[in-house]
Order: C-alpha cells, then structure tokens, then sequence
C-alpha cells in the first residue's frame, strides 16, 4: 500500500540468522543495570540488550568497555556510538537507552528505541539489530517509523543529502514462532500508519476533498474493496446537510467516501469506521485566529488513519466486516459559506443550529455516522481532530477516548497496550442539556468552554444508533506532531490512531 505507487514508504525489513558481516551499523539496547535506581533516567553501568548466544563473553566484554569508556547511558532515547568489536562484521555500533529493564515488558520501548536509531542512522546502508530479541514486530516497526519522511514538496534546493535508513536485519529472540509472519504483520502496519502520514503531510493546495476521494478510491481499488464516492449533487440530493453546510463556502467541494471490506465470513462481526476529513479549516465565518492557522492542513487526520486502515484490514484479512464513511469538505469563509445561526437538517433527519461554524467536524461526522449505523454495525469506532480541548484537557500526545462505556474502556485499554496512548474520558450529563438550542433539535456547540471535548462527543452521541457498541477517539493533538521528533514520531503527521483501530478489529475478530 503506497499513496503515490513509486515512493518507498520505509526501509527493507529482512530476518537475520546471524550479525554477520553484511551491515554497516548493530543496533543494541541498552537497560539500567543492577545497583542502578529503577527509574526512566537511571544511567549507572548500563547493561546490553543483545538476546541470547548472539554474541561471545570476549565479544560482550569489549562491548561494555567502550560503553562505560564513553560514559553510555541506558536513559529512554539517549544514544551512544562505539567502534564494534573486530570479530564483529559491522563496523561501529549505536547503543540507544530503554530505560530501567522493566519497561522492555511494554512493546513501546522496543518500538521507540528502533524509531531512535533510525533517526539516528539516516545516510546508512545495512543495519542488523539485536533489538528484535525482546519484540521483533515492535523493533520492525519502530525502524520504519522512524525511517519514515516526505520530501515531495522540497526542491533539490533542500532536499536531504543523506538517504533515509535503507535496511534492516532484525534478530529474532529464541522464544520466537513465527518471524516471517510477524515481520510480514510489522510491515502491513508501518506501511498504512506511514500512508495515512503522507496524506496529512500532503499540503490543502494539493490534498482537497475530491482529490483526497480520488486517491482514497486509488488505494482502495488496489486493495480489492468496495468504493462509492458521492459527489457535491449525490450529497444535496440524498439530505447529507452537514456535509454540504461546511463544505459550501469552498470552491473545492466536498465528497463521502465509502471503502468496504469482506471478510467472506457469513457470521463475520460488522465494524464501521468514521473519520473526519476537513482537508482544510479556517473556521469559516467564525474565522480562526491566523496564528497556528497552517496546522489546519492536519484535520483530515482521522479520514487519512480510517482509510488506510480499512486497506490494512484487507490486507491483513482480517476475520471481520469493515466499512469506512469518510466525510470530505474544505472549511472556508465566502459568500456562499454558512452563517453562525443557520440551521441545517442533518442525514436522518435531526436538525441543527449552527451557532459556531469552526465547529464543523461534529457537522460532517454527524452525517457519516447515521449513514454508517444504516448498514447495522456491531462496533462503531470514529475519529477526529475534534476539539482544541483534546489537548487542553490531555496534551498533545494522549487521544481522549469516548463513547458507550465497555467498548470505550476495551478501546483506551487496545490504544494503551499499543503505545498509543488513548485514555477514557466520560460524559458528563449536565453537558447535554447545554446543546440545547432556541430554534432546532441541537445547537453545534454549548454557550461556555468547559468540557469541550467531552460536549463534542456528547453531541456526536445523538446520531449513533441504539444497540451500536461505539468509540469516539480525539486525536487533535496526537494526529500533528507540531513539535520535534522523538522515538519513531517524526514532524508533521504521526498516522495516530491507525495501529488502535486495526488492534481493535483483530480485538474483535479473536474475542468478537
Ligand atoms: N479542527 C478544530 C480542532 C483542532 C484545534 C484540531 C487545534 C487540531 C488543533 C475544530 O474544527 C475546531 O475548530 N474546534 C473548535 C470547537 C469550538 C468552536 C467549540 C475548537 O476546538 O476551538
Ligand atoms: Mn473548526
Ligand atoms: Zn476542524
């Protein structure tokens, strides 16, 4: 799965038997020793994460003399290069910290190291890594991800010199069954999370809802899933008044994008996926602020992560149905766009004040979610950089997880579990009667800040089907790394929530 079929998305991920002699670079852990504090930034006598019978006691015993030579610390992230031993055929080595070794129990600690190294390792042909010894599927991705970059928008003029990582050989541990069928899986998954970066990356001039739909069904064709796009007509024709109200200040018009996935068993459980895909907001006649206004390129970020993770569901083949409804508009002010206090009819019927018209997600996913919950989903998952308070309320890297109690907590727990990092957040019920409106059945926002992320949810709650098990996942913060890079999260998109939601299907296919 690629957005554009020519570029490489990561590196060459390979199993290795042995170190070798073909590679440029080891790539070792290093833990906190004995004697050491248990914590994150413990850094007395580091000791090596090499597996085992990997590498002799002459070997290991070289290796530790050049760590505590150039004082090696085993902090989270903190990196250490040494010249490798002469019997080793790589000819340097890069120790990157983990922590205290407790913390190689969580998945991302592997992940992150491996993102680390290959941040670290741009301009290297071949890596061999003893990482894999504790999670090869985590080290695997973690290499990709971290590996990943998008350039198509720069000249020569500053173009990176150095090439990205371009291989890696990972070292399975002696407790592992299956290499080739993890590594397949580890690359499955880099590959769709490095799929939905590139389209948050891609730029508003050149990603706009039809060419946004265009490239969705591109992706989903190759992938052998069902595709209907509705146009700007099919959406006015067939009631999608969400739709249509945000997206009718814009030049650009807006699209619904349906992908589905069968999993060819009758019995199959039914997941669907709801992504907001704002490819750009200004906030519309209530016009944003142009400070930080640019980083509103990224609110499409939970259409890219639903629409290739739909692709990822297929090429998994995955044992459950999975649909995507993935609602496409431009935010714009014009005189053609909605005012603050018009009211819209919503798909299904329900009505709406809009009082705010930078709250537009909830106006777009409100159409999505009746049209999914027509198909008769067990599981509802939808996404969205939603709300400003997602990040006032959890930070920039916590998605704030919502929706009918089991399926929520069952989902935070998943996007834990996986690193990435969702956390349950309730509904507080004195907030509904807030979205009360003076002319119709809601208004889009309440008349006060507090909960905002928690009164978006609420409101998205009104069209989600009875009997629907459902999870609203806000990932404003998490979708758009506006800082510097760490582990295996570069700048710009960060493909959160993919490996959530693709960890829930198969949740759900093993457990149902
Ligand atoms: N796309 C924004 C939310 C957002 C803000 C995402 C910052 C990423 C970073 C959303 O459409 C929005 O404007 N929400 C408003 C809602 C308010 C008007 C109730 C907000 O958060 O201010
Ligand atoms: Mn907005
Ligand atoms: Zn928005």
């Amino acid at each position: 799965m690629s957005s554009a079929p020519d570029r490489q998305l990561g590196p060459d991920l390979a199993i290795a038997t042995s170190i070798g002699d073909a590679a440029d670079v080891l790539v070792i852990g290093l833990v906190s020793g004995p004697g050491s504090s248990d914590g994150p930034d413990a850094d007395a006598t580091p000791v090596p994460v090499v597996g085992d019978g990997i590498l002799d006691d002459a070997q290991l015993a070289e290796i530790s003399a050049s760590l505590t030579a150039v004082g090696a610390s085993a902090g989270a992230g903190e990196i250490s290069r040494i010249v490798a031993p002469a019997s080793i055929g790589a000819s340097s080595i890069l120790a990157v910290g983990m922590g205290a070794r407790s913390a190689l129990d969580d998945p991302d600690t592997v992940r992150r190291a491996a993102g680390v190294a290959a941040r670290t390792l741009t301009g290297v042909g071949r890596v061999v890594t003893t990482l894999s010894t504790v999670d090869l599927g985590a080290a695997a991705e973690g290499f990709f991800l971290g590996a990943y970059r998008f350039e198509e928008f720069r000249s020569d003029k500053t173009r990176s010199t150095k090439a990205p990582l371009a291989s890696v050989a990972l070292l399975p541990g002696t407790a592992a069954r299956d290499a080739a069928a993890e590594l397949d899986r580890a690359r499955s998954i880099a590959t769709a999370v490095a799929v939905a970066r590139d389209f948050v990356n891609t730029p508003p001039s050149h990603l706009y809802p039809e060419e946004f739909a265009n490239r969705a069904r591109t992706l989903g064709e190759t992938a052998g899933l069902e595709v209907e796009i509705l146009d700007d007509t099919a959406l006015i024709e067939q009631g999608y008044g969400g739709i249509v109200g945000v997206g009718k200040g814009s030049s650009r018009l807006p699209r619904l994008v349906r992908l589905a996935y069968r999993s060819g068993a009758s019995d199959a459980k039914k997941v669907a996926l709801v992504g907001k895909g704002v490819t750009f907001d200004t906030g519309g006649i209530s016009i944003k602020p142009a400070a930080g206004m640019e980083n509103m390129t990224s609110d499409m970020g939970g259409a890219a992560a639903v629409v290739a993770t739909v692709v990822l569901a297929a090429q998994l083949g995955v044992g459950v149905d999975v649909t995507a409804t993935v609602p496409m508009a431009e935010n714009m002010p014009s005189s053609t766009a909605q005012r603050p206090g018009d009211v819209l009819t919503q798909y299904g019927g329900i009505t709406v004040e809009v009082i705010n018209t930078d709250a537009e997600g909830r106006l777009i996913l409100a159409d999505a979610i009746v049209r999914a919950c027509a198909d008769d989903p067990d599981y509802l998952i939808d996404t969205a950089t939603l709300t400003g308070a997602q990040m006032v309320a959890l930070g920039t890297r916590t998605p704030g997880v919502m929706g009918t109690d089991d399926f929520r907590d069952r989902v935070a727990g998943i996007s834990r579990r996986i690193g990435e990092n969702g956390w349950a957040m309730p509904f507080p019920e004195e907030l509904s009667a807030d979205l009360k409106s003076r002319v119709a059945d809601l208004a889009n926002v309440t008349n006060h800040r507090w909960g905002g992320m928690l009164s978006a949810g609420i409101f998205l709650r009104e069209f989600v089907a009875d009997g629907v098990e459902w999870a609203h996942i806000d990932v404003a913060g998490p979708a758009f790394n506006t800082g510097g890079p760490w582990g295996y999260t570069p700048k710009g998109g960060t493909g959160v929530p993919v490996r959530t939601m693709i960890s829930v299907i198969e949740d759900i296919a093993a457990l149902g």
